[in-house]
C-alpha cells in the first residue's frame, strides 16, 4: 500500500515520484507557480505553516537541498530545527528512538536524507498520525523534490511536456536524481526520455523505465529541447566502472561543440554539485544555455509547494489567513 498518499490521494508524506498521477504532478508544479511570486517580494513570507515545526534530518552532506528546505520553511512562517545527527548517532541512538524523542517535541514534519535507500518510508511509516515525511535523498532510491524542481524549470522554459525530448546523460546506475526525473517526466507526459551512459553507468532495471538507452552521447543528444548532466557519483561506485575522468569526459562529457547537435534552443541542466570539467565544461555550465543557477532558486517555491501539499494547505489559505 502506497504510504505517501491519503485514501483520497492527497499527498500525505513526498517519498517517490514514481507512481504519482500526472494531476497530482501537475498540482505540485501549479502550487510551486503559485509561491513563486512570494520569493521575489521584499517581504518573503507567507503565514501557512505558522505555529508548524519542521525538523531537519540530514544523515548525508547537502549544500542545495539542506538550505531551501529551510529556507521554504521559512518563507511559510514555520519553525525550523536543523538536528546535528551526528551527534544523535554517535551516542548509539536507533532511527526510531531518534525519531520519537523529536516527535515528543510535537513536530509537525520531518526532511530526511540518508544513505539508505528507503529510509524516508521507514520514517513516513513509524511517525505519528498527520505528522508528514519529505524525502530529501535516499541511498539511490529518490529524490523526488530534485526531479518537481528540475521539470518546474522544464515546464517555465519548454512550456508542455509531450513533445519534449528530454537526454539525461552520465551516471544513471547510481543517481536517485535521474530515477526519479524519469518517474515524473513520464508521468508529466514527456515526449522522449532518453538516457545516455556507458553500458556500465546504467542500471539493471533500466529496460523496464520507459526511457530510450543511448551510448553514444551524439545520437543521444540530437535535437534534444533538454539536457541534463548528472554528477558521477563516485562515492557509490564498487569498482572501476570507468576508465579515468579525463577519457569520460572526452566521451560523455558535456560542452558546447557536443552540444551542437542538440535543438538550438535547447537548455542545459545539472542537479548539482558540479564537477568541471567532469561532467560538463565550464562554459556551458556558465553560458546562456545553462538554467542550473535557475533549478536552484525553483528548488524554494517547490519545497514551499510540496511541504504545504502534504499538510493539507493551499497557497489561497495562506491569503486567507493574513
Ligand atoms: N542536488 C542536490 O541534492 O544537491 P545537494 O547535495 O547540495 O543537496
Amino acid at each position: 500500500m502506497s504510504v505517501q498518499l491519503d485514501e483520497n490521494g492527497q499527498l500525505r508524506h513526498f517519498l517517490t515520484t514514481e507512481g504519482l498521477d500526472p494531476a497530482l504532478l501537475t498540482r505540485i508544479l501549479d502550487t510551486a507557480e503559485s509561491f513563486s511570486g512570494v520569493i521575489g517580494k521584499s517581504v518573503k513570507k507567507v503565514p501557512l505553516l505558522r505555529g508548524r515545526t519542521v525538523i531537519n534530518l540530514f544523515f548525508e552532506s547537502s549544500t542545495r537541498t539542506r538550505t531551501t528546505f529551510e529556507l521554504a520553511a521559512k518563507r511559510l512562517s514555520a519553525d525550523v530545527l536543523n538536528v546535528s545527527v551526528d551527534t544523535t548517532t554517535t551516542k548509539g541512538e536507533s532511527l526510531l528512538d531518534m525519531l520519537r524523542n523529536l516527535q515528543a517535541m510535537q513536530a509537525d514534519m520531518f526532511v530526511i536524507r540518508h544513505s539508505q535507500s528507503g529510509a524516508a518510508e521507514y520514517f513516513a511509516r513509524h511517525v505519528d498520525p498527520g505528522v508528514a515525511v519529505l524525502n530529501a535523498g535516499d541511498g539511490w532510491h529518490a529524490h523526488p523534490t530534485q526531479a518537481m524542481l528540475d521539470a518546474y524549470t522544464i515546464r517555465q522554459h519548454k512550456g508542455d511536456f509531450e513533445q519534449l525530448r528530454i537526454a539525461i546523460v552520465g551516471d544513471i546506475a547510481h543517481s536517485r536524481v535521474a530515477r526519479s526525473q524519469i518517474h515524473a517526466f513520464n508521468g508529466l507526459g514527456a515526449g522522449e526520455i532518453r538516457v545516455v551512459a556507458p553500458n556500465t553507468l546504467l542500471p539493471g532495471d533500466i529496460d523496464s523505465l520507459g526511457v530510450q538507452v543511448y551510448n553514444d552521447l551524439g545520437a543521444g543528444l540530437r535535437d534534444a529541447d533538454v539536457v541534463i548532466a548528472l554528477r558521477l557519483q563516485r562515492e557509490r561506485m564498487q569498482g572501476a566502472l570507468l576508465p579515468g575522468e579525463a577519457e569520460y569526459f572526452r566521451h560523455y562529457g558535456l560542452s558546447e561543440a557536443r552540444l551542437r547537435s542538440a535543438h538550438p534552443q535547447a537548455i542545459v541542466m545539472h542537479p548539482g554539485p558540479i564537477n568541471r570539467g567532469v561532467e560538463i565544461d565550464s562554459s556551458l555550465a556558465d553560458g546562456p544555455r545553462s538554467v542550473i543557477l535557475e533549478q536552484v532558486t525553483n528548488g524554494i517555491a517547490v519545497r514551499m509547494a510540496v511541504m504545504s501539499l502534504v499538510l493539507g494547505l493551499q497557497p489561497e489559505t495562506a491569503r486567507e489567513s493574513t
